[in-house]
């Protein structure tokens, strides 16, 4: 298939004093919550990670009470499923792979977590794949029958139908759901999800470098000092 090319794109977080736009994080939750999480997980968020996004108590709650996960065993030894609780991961939405793969043509929709670490491209692969990606096959290629085509997937044939089309959200704050915005949104979030210490890690290093600096003017002056009277 030869190697594929990313249009390159600027995020937010990108740099050194790249940040995470807040409201882009909550819109692309919305996204990833009414779309994605039809058949796709979270197995590294809890609900209540979702404070970090500006959520409160009640509004986590009610985010996690849309899912359901499995519990057990009860004290007939069964396992059994409830709505989630903020201490819950995001659920996969299938019982178990074999599961997954029956409702999706034998392919497993994989766990999106890690994804924006996982790919090469990283948030910019997950925006292209699902924001640009699925076009008409070129002239003579026969899609296989079940599958999609998709530009940015390595071999061009996904097991994943396209995910977003205009207007599949209605953002609670106002933005126009076009499919590169809720690609944008949804990649951010993603990215979140597999970094969500990336900011303060970057605020971390740009302090480290500014003590470091500032240690290295101090050592220079002490040693001027302790070494002005040797001829
Ligand atoms: C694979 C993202 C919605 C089914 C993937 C991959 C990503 C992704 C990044 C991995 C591609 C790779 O392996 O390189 C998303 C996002 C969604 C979304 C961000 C929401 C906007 C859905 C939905 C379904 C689905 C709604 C089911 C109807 C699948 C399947 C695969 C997949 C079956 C495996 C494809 C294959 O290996 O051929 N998705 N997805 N996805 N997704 Fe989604």
């Amino acid at each position: 298939a030869g190697e594929i090319k990313l249009p390159p794109k600027d995020w937010s977080f990108d740099g050194v004093f790249g940040t995470f736009d807040p409201a882009a994080l909550q819109r692309g939750l919305q996204v990833f919550k009414n779309v994605c999480s039809a058949c796709h997980g979270l197995d590294f968020v809890a609900f209540r990670n979702l404070a970090a996004l500006g959520y409160d108590d009640d509004q986590i709650k009610k985010i996690a009470a849309d899912f359901q996960v499995q519990d057990g065993p009860n004290d007939q030894g069964e396992m059994f499923m409830r709505p989630a609780v903020p201490s819950d991961r995001w659920p996969s939405p299938f019982a178990n792979e074999q599961a997954a793969r029956v409702a999706n043509g034998g392919a497993l929709p994989p766990d999106l977590s890690l994804m924006a670490k996982a790919r090469a491209g990283g948030p910019t692969y997950i925006y292209n794949l699902i924001g640009e990606g699925f076009v008409e096959p070129p002239a003579g290629v026969e899609v296989t029958p079940g599958k999609y085509y998709n530009k940015y997937f390595p071999g061009h044939m996904i097991s994943m139908p396209p995910p977003l089309s205009e207007g599949v959200v209605e953002y609670a704050d106002g933005t126009k759901a076009t499919v590169p915005q809720m690609a944008e949104d949804v990649s951010t979030f993603l990215m979140w999800a597999a970094e969500p210490n990336l900011i303060a890690r970057k605020r971390m290093g740009i302090k480290v470098i500014l003590f470091l600096i500032v240690l290295t003017g101090l050592l220079y002056a002490v040693k001027r000092r302790v070494w002005s009277d040797v001829a």
